[in-house]
């Protein structure tokens, strides 16, 4: 079984007073929400903050991005070390780190390794461009993520891959519940022929792009979907509470009659 998981990320938004605000809206609607994996992903400098108000709640935290190395000379950057203090999780591959900052799939696969080292767990981005899509070209794109993103990467249950495509993200054009459960059947193969058809059946995939309370239903009640990374409509509490409301009574409903009993 695989436990559904609803991300927030919130990108390069809120100021502390915000962030704040926002975590007190949703926290008692988020916490009492069973049978989901809820998790919110403020920026670094609020991590802190913000973990000491979920202290002793069910919401778990993590960060958006992360260097490849414990600690040394780069001006400006966060390692895992620091990261683990407050985070069970951390947002690798981005399609906005791969597009604004130049990331490849080389830097991600030493991202992804360094934070397994280091007991984090990758929520590792892949998704392909609009030109790409147009081009019938999602799966050769999508196929290099996987295969170079975790290179040398070891079948673990510790990584979750978001299925985003870039198409889709911020644009308020989301991808349909059938395609993006194409592409994640496709992930899922991938994975199957890098590691083994087991560890493929027990990694989480999610979804991402344009993710609301509108269209939430479409991709949880998908199979192959296992949750949603959500960006804007996660900076809304009552949204975001309903988004993971959704999920969870989507994907109780779908569990098998005697797995369902309290
Ligand atoms: P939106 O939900 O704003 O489209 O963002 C998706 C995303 O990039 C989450 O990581």
């Amino acid at each position: 079984m695989r436990i559904p998981l609803i991300a927030g990320n919130w990108k390069m938004n809120t100021t502390v007073k915000e962030a704040v605000k926002l975590v007190r809206d949703m926290l008692d609607g988020l916490d009492r929400i069973e049978g989901v994996e809820k998790v919110l992903c403020p920026p670094f400098v609020f991590l802190a903050e913000i973990g000491g108000i979920l202290k002793s709640s069910s919401i778990k935290l993590c960060a958006q991005n992360m260097h490849f190395t414990t600690k040394g000379a780069y001006t400006g950057e966060i390692s895992p070390l620091m990261l683990k203090e407050w985070c069970e999780f951390v947002i690798l591959g981005h399609s906005e780190r791969r597009r604004y900052f130049g990331e490849s799939d080389e830097i991600v696969n030493k991202k992804i390794t360094a934070a397994l080292e280091n007991r984090l767990k990758p929520i590792m981005c892949v998704g392909e461009k609009l030109e790409e899509n147009e081009a019938g070209r999602t799966e050769e794109i999508i196929g290099r993520q996987i295969n170079q993103g975790l290179n040398n990467v070891q079948p673990t249950r510790n990584i979750v891959i978001a299925y985003e495509p870039v198409w889709a993200i911020g644009t308020g054009k989301a991808a349909s519940g059938q395609q993006a459960a194409a592409t994640i059947k496709f992930i899922r193969n991938t994975l199957a022929k890098l590691w083994s058809e087991d560890a493929a059946q027990d990694l989480r995939i999610l979804y991402g792009g344009s993710v609301t309370s509108n269209n939430v239903a479409e991709f949880i009640s998908q199979s192959e979907i296992d949750g949603a990374l959500v960006g804007g409509a996660s900076l809304r509490a009552e949204e975001f509470v309903n988004i993971v409301n959704q999920t969870a009574a989507i994907k109780e409903r779908s569990l098998p009659a005697e797995q369902s009993k309290p």
